[in-house]
């Protein structure tokens, strides 16, 4: 079995590829991997769970052997639990699946672990941190939404930051070492500040691939929060 592939260490830009060009989406990603990226985030959209279809397993195994980034595989789908195998078969090195439509939580988590990838448990803006107070110490990183999940280029929801305040206070009390990435209409202005609040990660669609230079904008992200 292939060996996951794990995040460095410090503060990471996670591009979302849902903002970039589906046809040339090889040289996309090998921009971001140019422009210092520390995950590629795919967003898993079922016209289900969310209000919009993207894409599946066998994407995931083209990217797979495009890039050696770990891919974050963010699923945006009902009945999570039965599509953790085929994303770990084609080459996710983490999945997230979302409180709202994992029933047995616990269950899913423990499982995505026992494939050796990293596990997520993902937060839509109306869920409050307290939720995932049993089971912090089974996910690897929480990711919190920014927006309502469903499309890029949405705008960004202030409310967010306090929960990543929160979210850092629990984890610290608990001695936890679950990662704080955060999702949605993130860009220059923001940024800086959520790294503040005391998130790790960073996932940004059109910030990186809208303005036609990936690797330029994904370096400046990385720049604001990159330590001194
Ligand atoms: C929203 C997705 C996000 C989104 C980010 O449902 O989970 O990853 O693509 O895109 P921007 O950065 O454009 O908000
Ligand atoms: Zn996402």
């Amino acid at each position: 079995m292939r060996t996951p592939v794990r995040p460095a260490s410090g503060k990471l830009i996670a591009p979302s590829i849902l903002s970039a060009d589906f046809a040339r989406l090889g040289e996309e990603i090998h921009a971001i991997e140019k422009g210092g990226a520390g995950l590629v985030h795919v967003d898993v959209m079922d016209g289900h769970f969310v209000p919009n279809l993207t894409l599946g397993p066998p994407i995931v195994e083209s990217i797979r052997k495009t890039t050696a980034l770990p891919l974050d595989c963010h699923l945006m789908i009902e009945n999570p639990d039965r599509w953790v195998d085929a994303f770990a078969d084609a080459g996710a090195d983490l999945i997230s699946v979302h409180q709202e439509a994992a029933v047995h939580l616990h269950r899913t988590l423990t499982h995505i672990r026992a494939r050796g990838v990293l596990a997520g448990v993902v937060l839509n803006p109306a869920t409050p941190v307290a939720t995932l107070s049993d089971v912090l110490g089974e996910a690897d990183y929480v990711l919190l939404m920014s927006v309502n999940p469903g499309f890029g280029g949405q705008k960004f929801i202030p409310g967010v930051l306090s929960k990543v305040r929160e979210l850092r206070r629990r984890l610290e009390e608990g001695r936890l070492t679950a990662r704080i990435e955060v999702d949605g209409g993130i860009g220059t202005s923001n940024i800086k500040s959520l790294a503040d609040a005391g998130a790790d990660w960073f996932v940004a669609g059109s910030a990186v691939y809208g303005g036609g230079d990936p690797a330029g904008s994904a370096r400046a992200l990385a720049s604001l929060v990159s330590a001194p």
